[in-house]
């Protein structure tokens, strides 16, 4: 059984050093790919959805490939919905069987942010083995349905952390650092490490209580990737290249095999890229044999 929510897997990372991929899927073939790829290489594993395929597949189907994946499983996985501003599909989710639930309200004023976080802290508390990731500060670019711009984009006010973590009495924390959802516009974009490091201090300098959650993996540098994971970041989200290896995959194999008419062939293809990924970024992020 494998089946658990994201905070122990979490506070393991932190105090290991390492950073458990939080990898966003779109359908089937690439949840059944993540989960082969993280079992290869013995890693825990968080499977998220955003807001638009979840409601597209329904919570329901995705918890049921998500809980026979996990049953018949060796490594720890969690199921994680992602960024969903909407407090009552936060609930549904959560009744569903979802076992990570990130409600963001990072977009409101901090009082209403706390308000709506708390709410959802307290309903899946009470449910039971699932646990919520908070935001604040806004990660600018585009996930799914949540779009802010750059120039929008407030970095988290290391000052406000220990109300919000207080207040909420969430499990995991997503502090703004300036990485972007999506392929970023440079290679080098600025992200601010001392804060990163200042959060980490904040809530963890005197044992390790809330782990702190990177969003916009897909566009960061190698380098980059490690360091934002020695400060203390132990869940990793990646999206946008699980989409690009999905469809351009898709897109080479048709183009490659014109008269094929497969899909069975194009599945496989595309699950072969989709665990070529997650290898890599279970070899950046250390989490290979964590399990
Ligand atoms: P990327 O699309 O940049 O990988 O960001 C993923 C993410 O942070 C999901 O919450």
């Amino acid at each position: 059984m494998s089946i658990v929510d994201a905070k122990e897997m979490l506070l393991k990372a932190t105090k290991g050093k390492y950073a458990v991929g939080a990898f966003n899927v779109t359908n089937i073939i690439q949840m059944e790919a993540v989960v082969a790829a993280a079992e290869n290489r013995k890693s825990p594993l968080i499977i998220q959805s955003s807001v638009s395929p979840t409601k597209f597949l329904r919570p329901e189907v995705l918890v049921a490939v998500y809980r026979t994946l996990a049953d018949n499983s060796t490594i720890p996985i969690c199921l994680h919905l992602d960024h969903c501003d909407d407090v009552e599909y936060c609930k549904t989710c959560a009744d569903a069987g979802y076992t990570n639930i990130m409600i963001d309200a990072s977009k409101h004023d901090i009082a209403t942010n706390i308000l709506q976080t708390r709410e959802i802290a307290d309903y899946c508390h009470r449910l039971g083995g699932i646990s919520v990731e908070g935001e604040l500060g806004t990660v600018c670019g585009i996930e799914d349905q949540v779009k802010v711009a750059e120039d929008e984009a407030a970095l988290c006010d290391p000052l406000q952390v220990l109300e919000f973590i207080e207040k909420t009495s969430i499990d995991l924390f997503a502090p703004a650092i300036g990485t972007a959802h999506g392929v970023y516009k440079t290679k080098f974009p600025k992200l601010d490490f001392e804060r990163l490091y200042r959060i980490f201090q904040i809530l963890n300098g005197s044992g390790v209580k809330t782990p702190l959650v990177i969003h916009g993996g897909t566009g960061l540098q190698p380098d980059v990737v490690k360091k934002l994971v020695s400060l203390g970041g132990s869940k990793f989200n990646v999206s946008t290249d699980l989409k690009h290896a999905l469809i351009d995959t898709t897109y080479q194999y048709i183009s490659a095999h014109p008269d094929e008419y497969n899909p069975g062939k194009i599945d496989q293809a595309v699950r072969k890229s989709i665990m070529g990924r997650i290898d890599y970024w279970i070899d950046l992020l250390g989490c290979a044999g964590m399990a």
